[in-house]
């Protein structure tokens, strides 16, 4: 009994938690029906640079004063806009499509002019970026729920969510109860889940569980659990002034490190990554400086295919280890050129002897990006094992038909010797 008003409790403060801090924006469509609800937090983090030549760094959140003018609903695509201050302003692009729907892009523009952010900047322009979030396969009638903090980053741009309260596409006016879980939410609870839930059409691995509205308490400032490092999205514009990335990759990042008898793992936190590299025609190269380990990822365009052929990684582990250790020899994530990689599920790579390197929710698309955006992704072959186990089957059974008609044959020929037709 008292149990159940623990529950009953914790459920009410997170309510609360959603309802005092969050951002809270209602669209209404023409009707004036509820079209799209949200409650999220947003924090800003933009490098820019000043007049006396200085990067500094202007860190913001969305004011309590906001408007949502320029959201909108459609019956297959809808849009939250919310505008801040001098000239900001943060979009949501959604689509439906089959029984779910997804975030599409984020889309963030500031107004270096409004001095009471950004002082003393060496351009007045208002620059936008374009991110692409991971909000896919939300069960349609159901919000989409993530209070674990994701990190976008873009060169000079990041973006950090968390309690985040999203429903696009409301049915009848009225907010749905039932939730959507982001992966980063749900405890890894190995083998013991039931599969009880209503599973989502496409990508499995990554797909959200629905309705796990009793999920364990996470307070508001969430570590991600160790088991799964955050995953990171991190892009490479062709110069400073274009506006759309021409590589991009999303991934968490664990290594791990032999040295002698010990072996020690490290998951790679997003915050405060530095992100530089290139963009060439033959050759790409995406280059990730976390506090303590610093990853060169060096692709090549070979006969319209591409491929990571190169990894540098230096640094220091936790326990203080220094190592470096290099390949350049590799043929991994190799997908045709205008595809993005995906691979959702956890992969584990022997990049050196002493180093391997495992990612996860992993896609990467080092040439060819238009628009900023992914190209359609060819997936790692263990993320469709729902294709492949029919497939296997498949073969297998026409192999047992071959051999059985062989059999045959050989037996028909033993049985009249000679050459008789059949
Ligand atoms: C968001 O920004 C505010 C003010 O800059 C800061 O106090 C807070 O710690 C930030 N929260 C996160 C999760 O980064
Ligand atoms: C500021 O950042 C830009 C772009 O990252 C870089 O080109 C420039 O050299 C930096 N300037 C200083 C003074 O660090
Ligand atoms: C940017 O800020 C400046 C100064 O506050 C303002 O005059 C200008 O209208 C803003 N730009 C936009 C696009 O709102
Ligand atoms: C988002 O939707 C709005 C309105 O439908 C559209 O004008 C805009 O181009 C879209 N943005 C992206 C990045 O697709
Ligand atoms: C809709 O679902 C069907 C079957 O579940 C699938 O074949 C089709 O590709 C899906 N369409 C989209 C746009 O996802
Ligand atoms: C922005 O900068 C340009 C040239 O640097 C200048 O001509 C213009 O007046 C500035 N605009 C504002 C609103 O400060
Ligand atoms: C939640 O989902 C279940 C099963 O999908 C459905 O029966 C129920 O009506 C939903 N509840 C709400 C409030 O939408
Ligand atoms: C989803 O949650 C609702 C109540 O919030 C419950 O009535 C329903 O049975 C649940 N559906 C599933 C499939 O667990
Ligand atoms: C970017 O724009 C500035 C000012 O418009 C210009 O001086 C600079 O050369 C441009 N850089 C590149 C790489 O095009
Ligand atoms: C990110 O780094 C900043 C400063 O380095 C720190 O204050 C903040 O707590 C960190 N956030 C997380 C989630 O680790
Ligand atoms: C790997 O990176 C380290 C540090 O950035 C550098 O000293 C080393 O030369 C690189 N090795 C190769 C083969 O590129
Ligand atoms: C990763 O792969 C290497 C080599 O195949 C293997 O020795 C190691 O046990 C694997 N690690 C994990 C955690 O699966």
């Amino acid at each position: 009994m008292s149990r159940y008003a623990a529950f009953v409790l914790f459920l009410f403060l997170g309510f609360e938690i959603y309802l005092s801090q969050g951002i809270e924006v209602k669209v209404n469509d023409k009707d004036d029906k509820l079209c799209l609800y949200a409650n999220l937090m947003v924090n800003f983090s933009v490098e820019y640079e000043t007049k006396d030549n200085k990067n500094v760094t202007a860190e913001f959140t969305i004011p309590d004063a906001f408007t949502s003018s320029g959201s909108s609903c459609d019956t297959k695509t809808s849009t939250l806009k919310i505008n801040f201050g001098d000239g900001h302003s943060w979009s949501v692009n959604f689509s439906l499509s089959n029984k779910t729907y997804q975030a599409d892009s984020i889309t963030f523009s500031y107004n270096l002019s409004d001095s009471t952010i950004f002082h003393d900047p060496l351009s007045n322009d208002t620059v936008t970026v374009n991110t692409q979030p991971h909000i896919s396969d939300v069960v349609m009638d159901t919000c989409y729920s993530c209070k674990s903090k994701e990190i976008f980053t873009t060169d000079a741009v990041s973006q950090t969510l968390w309690n985040v309260l999203i429903q696009a596409f409301v049915v009848n006016g009225s907010k749905s109860e039932n939730i959507t879980s982001c992966s980063a939410d749900i405890p890894v609870t190995p083998t013991t889940v039931a599969p009880t839930t209503v599973t989502p059409t496409t990508h499995t691995t990554a797909a959200p569980v629905t309705n796990v509205t009793t999920l364990p308490p996470t307070t508001p400032t969430p570590t991600p659990p160790p088991a799964i490092p955050p995953t990171g999205r991190y892009s490479i514009k062709p110069d400073e002034n274009s506006t759309e990335a021409c590589l991009l990759a999303d991934f968490g990042l664990r290594i791990g490190l032999k040295q002698g008898e010990k072996y020690e793992e490290m998951n790679l936190d997003t915050n405060g990554t530095k992100v530089s590299g290139f963009c060439g025609v033959n050759n790409s190269e995406l280059v990730l400086e976390f506090a303590t380990v610093t990853m060169v990822f060096s692709f090549i365009n070979e006969s319209q295919r591409f491929r990571l052929h190169a990894l540098n990684v230096t640094g220091k582990m936790s326990s203080g280890v220094a190592f470096s250790e290099v390949n350049t020899n590799l043929s991994l994530w190799e997908t045709a050129l205008g595809s993005s990689y995906m691979c959702n599920k956890k992969q584990n790579d022997t990049i050196t002897n002493q180093l391997s390197l495992f990612t996860f929710d992993l896609r990467v698309q080092p040439f060819g990006v238009k628009k900023g955006v992914f190209s359609t992704a060819q997936e790692c072959s263990g993320d469709d094992t729902s294709i492949l186990i029919p497939i296997i089957v498949g073969a297998a059974l026409a192999g047992l038909i071959l051999v059985v008609v062989i059999a045959y044959v050989i037996g028909r020929r033993k049985t009249y010797v000679g050459y008789q037709t059949l």
